[in-house]
């Protein structure tokens, strides 16, 4: 790690390279094992009615300049059929969060190297953390679907629309037959909402309008209805219009599918209009999770609070909109303290301590702040 500020000679750098590639090369090594005994991923959920639960989630990146601490201790529930929000500012490990589920990470300098990640299948509950690769496979898309920030690099720019959702289709069914594909195609064309489907069929991606291009997405992520429909800033690439149609659509899907949500964004609206609970997440570890109410109308940590002031409100006459003073620390060099203090305008005598614990403010709603509200 830099001794004098941000500064790191060749020499450190090469020592560091070193280490890094120790650590991560045991930890591929140990992925890469033929045979890995269902023992080691196939674990019990803490509540079934759970899909998804984080634990003590630790995702870092080894990177030449140290280690990158991105998602650090992140523990938080997705339940059967609901809508979890995740909200903080860039940067602060929401993409690498839903990364490590999907077992997605950059690696090898990226790896999840500790807590547990549980998937409910319905069946058995998977540590995906520890699961190898087939498995992963298998889960993916069928199971788990990601749709991402930008739809335009998602999609390939040389094939047509109907033959990039109709791959995803023929991937998960083999048995299908090629007419039965197309067939699921089309509906699911018209299930998110587009008019001239046989058209855009035979389209390619730039041909379509960002919107568009969105619910082609949409449609691939939810092609095999799977149990959870990861969304990373789904609509951030998004005119308002466009944004509340796919919103719409996204909520009805849930409710035909009954699938849960992860919805990733920084826009408090859509997080107030969609979830039933909120994550809010600060330089890689959660600081504050409840109820969509308990969020909005109880924030305790100093940092929902800030979120929550920095938001315009109809109506209300403010000179300036409040933003929160100072920067995020940086990740590669963590205080011991509580990352928020240096920004923290309610600090207390206890905040010079160590990092804080967990305080239960209902059985719903937990904050890591010393003052506790
Ligand atoms: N491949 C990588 N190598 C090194 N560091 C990375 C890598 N990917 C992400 N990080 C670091 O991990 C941290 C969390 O990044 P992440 O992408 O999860 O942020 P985010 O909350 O999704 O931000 P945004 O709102 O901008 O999408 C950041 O400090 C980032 O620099
Ligand atoms: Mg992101």
């Amino acid at each position: 790690m830099a001794k004098n500020g941000n500064y790191i000679s060749a020499k450190e750098s090469r020592e560091i390279s070193r280490k890094n590639r120790k650590i991560t090369s045991e930890i591929e090594k140990k992925r890469n094992r033929r045979h890995i005994p269902e023992s080691e991923y196939v674990t019990k959920m803490r509540d079934e009615n759970n899909c998804v639960e984080f634990d003590n989630v630790q995702t870092y990146f080894f990177t030449d300049i140290g280690t990158v601490k991105a998602v650090d201790g992140v523990s938080f529930d997705v339940p059967l059929g609901k809508t979890v929000g995740i909200v903080g500012e860039s940067g602060c490990g929401k993409s690498v969060t839903s990364l490590s589920l999907m077992q997605l990470v950059q690696r090898p300098s990226g790896q999840t190297i500790g807590g547990e990640i549980r998937f409910n299948t319905g069946e058995k509950a998977i540590n995906v953390a520890a699961a190898p690769a087939d498995v992963m496979r298998s889960l993916r898309g069928n199971q788990m679907a990601m749709i991402f920030q930008e739809p335009m690099t998602s999609l390939n720019p040389v094939f047509r629309i109907g033959a990039q959702v109709d791959e995803v289709i023929a991937l998960h069914n083999p048995a299908m037959s090629k007419e039965d594909v197309k067939a699921r195609t089309m509906d699911m064309l018209s299930m998110v909402g587009i008019a001239n489907k046989e058209g855009v069929y035979s389209m390619y991606p730039h041909e379509l309008s960002g919107g568009m291009r969105q619910r082609i997405m949409i449609a691939m992520a939810l092609s095999c209805d799977p149990r959870l429909i990861i969304a990373d800033e789904p609509t951030t690439a998004l005119d308002v219009t466009i944004q509340a149609q796919i919103l719409d659509l996204l909520r009805n899907l849930k409710e035909r599918i009954g699938s849960s949500i992860m919805l990733i964004t920084h826009d408090l609206g859509v997080v107030a209009e969609m979830a039933d609970y909120v994550v809010v997440m600060y330089a890689g570890r959660v600081v504050e999770q409840g109820s969509a109410s308990e969020i909005f109308h109880d924030p305790r940590h100093p940092y929902t609070i800030g979120l929550m002031n920095s938001k315009p409100v109809v109506g209300k006459h403010v000179k300036r909109l409040y933003s929160i003073p100072g920067n995020v620390p940086n990740p590669v060099d963590m205080p011991d303290y509580c990352y928020f203090r240096d920004r923290c305008e309610m600090c207390v005598r206890e905040c010079d301590g160590e990092y804080p614990g967990i305080f239960e403010v209902s059985p719903t709603h937990k904050v890591s702040c010393y003052r506790r509200g």
